[in-house]
C-alpha cells in the first residue's frame, strides 16, 4: 500500500440471536449457508478490507459490541448488523445504533415483508444508514457495498 495512503478501517458484521445457527436453522428460510460461509463470501469480494465477525444471543452483548466500535471511528467504519428477532422488538438496539458515530446497515437473510406481520416492523430501521432485506448471504454483500461504495 501507498504509505500515503489512509488505511481502510474495519467494518464489523454483527449477528444477532440464533444467527450461530445458520446453515442448520430453517433452512428453507434461511438456506444452508453458514456464518462461516458468509464471512468466506465477503472476505473474496472485498480482499483489501478487513472484517471482524461478532454474534451473540444477547441483547446487551449486542449493545455493547455497538458502543464499543461505535465510539472508535480511527478503527471503525461501520457495522452491517443483522439484528435477528431483536429487529422486531428492541428498543435498546435502536437507541444504541442511534447514539453512536459509525454508520449501521440493517441486513435480513429473508424478506421480511414477505414473512409474518410481526416482521413487517423494524424498530432499528429509521436509526439506520438503509436496509437490505430478502437476498440471503447477497444481502451481507450488498450492505457491505453501501458502507464502502
Ligand atoms: C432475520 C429475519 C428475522 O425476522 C428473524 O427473526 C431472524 C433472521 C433474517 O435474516 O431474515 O432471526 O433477521
Amino acid at each position: 500500500m501507498d504509505s500515503n495512503a489512509t488505511p481502510h478501517r474495519k467494518i464489523l458484521i454483527l449477528n444477532g440471536p440464533n444467527l450461530n445457527l445458520l446453515g442448520r436453522r430453517e433452512p428453507e428460510t434461511y438456506g444452508r449457508t453458514t456464518a462461516e460461509d458468509i464471512m468466506a463470501m465477503i472476505r473474496a469480494s472485498y480482499p483489501g478490507r478487513e472484517f471482524e465477525y461478532f454474534q451473540s444471543n444477547h441483547e446487551g452483548d449486542l449493545i455493547d459490541t455497538l458502543h464499543r466500535v461505535g465510539y472508535d471511528t480511527d478503527n471503525y467504519q461501520g457495522v452491517v448488523f443483522n439484528a435477528g428477532a431483536y429487529t422486531h422488538t428492541s428498543l435498546a438496539l435502536a437507541d444504541a445504533i442511534a447514539a453512536i458515530d459509525i454508520p449501521v446497515v440493517e441486513v435480513h437473510l429473508s424478506n421480511v415483508f414477505a414473512r409474518e406481520e410481526i416482521r413487517h416492523r423494524s424498530l432499528i430501521a429509521s436509526v439506520c444508514m438503509g436496509s437490505v432485506s430478502g437476498f440471503g448471504p447477497d444481502s451481507y454483500i450488498l450492505g457491505v457495498k453501501a458502507l464502502v461504495g
